[in-house]
């Protein structure tokens, strides 16, 4: 990744109409409905953007999309890019420094994830209030980091507490239940282990999932004001664990999904 690749990226964006968005928006595995309430939509095909990392995973439309949200600029990515897709960190959060440079003032970010926390059910929803990386890497960790930012980047409150004090308030309001908790990322594709969600207990984490840190981690290099919310798909109680496929986890998540859009539009109107 060169400064200049980031340039040219966002002038073909700035070209195809992406004009000063204000608000980014990830949106995770089963989340894609969102789009539905966008005006306005310019598309770009995540295949088709310069220097922009070649979407794989089927079940991702895997574009960018431009528009307004209650009467916002926003810039959302339908579908991302996993470490287990075969992506290295630094491609999975390039669309990140891209809408940063587009201009986007704050992030949006949402995930499938799996509840370790056996309070949380199914089809929870869960603010992340603080995470731990578990993918054995970190976005920041290359060669000319300090051309992009600091390379020794503080973590002490990686999401913003404004915006997601606000989100737990809208949810009261809306009498949308909103648990909060510590998400753990791991690489993936394969589940988890037993095991594995035990020590996930044992380490403080209160939802699994495969996506979100090294964006979180890159929104903190640029100063990038961010919030997420897990969908909780699964139960991963290791004393009576039922396999788990991944239809199942989107269609799980599809179910939340409104649960989720109602959150994110009413905390747009109020950025
Ligand atoms: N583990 C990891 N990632 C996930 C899970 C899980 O149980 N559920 C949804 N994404």
């Amino acid at each position: 990744m060169t400064p200049n690749q980031l340039e040219e990226t966002t002038e073909y964006l700035i070209a195809k109409g992406f004009d000063k968005p204000e608000i980014g928006i990830v949106l995770g595995t089963g989340l894609g409905q969102l789009v539905a309430e966008i005006k306005d939509p310019v598309e770009a095909h995540y295949n088709h953007i310069p220097s922009f990392p070649l979407a794989t995973v089927e079940f991702h439309t895997g574009k960018l999309i431009y528009g307004e949200i209650e009467g916002k600029k926003v810039v959302v990515m339908q579908g991302r890019f996993h470490l287990y897709e075969g992506y290295d960190l630094i491609d999975i959060t390039y669309p990140i420094r891209v809408m940063e440079k587009l201009g986007i003032k704050k992030l949006l970010v949402s995930n499938a994830a799996g509840a370790i926390n056996l309070d949380f059910k199914k089809g929870d929803l869960m603010l992340i209030d603080d995470h731990i990386n578990l993918q054995g890497g970190s976005p920041l960790a290359f060669k000319n980091v300090a051309e992009f930012g600091e390379r020794f980047v503080d973590m002490s409150q990686p999401y913003d507490k404004e915006m997601g004090d606000a989100l737990s308030k809208i949810a009261g309001e809306q009498n949308i239940s909103l648990k909060k908790g510590v998400y753990a990322s791991v690489v993936g594709p394969q589940l988890e282990t037993r095991a594995e969600y035990r020590y996930l207990k044992i380490i403080g984490a209160d939802a699994v999932g495969m996506s979100t840190v090294p964006e979180v981690i890159v929104a903190n290099h640029l100063n990038l004001p961010c919030v997420a919310v897990s969908v909780l798909t699964d139960e991963c109680n290791p004393d009576n664990l039922k396999p788990i496929n991944v239809p199942e986890i989107i269609e799980v998540a599809g179910k939340a999904e409104p649960k989720m859009i109602i959150l994110f539009k009413e905390l747009i109107k109020q950025l």
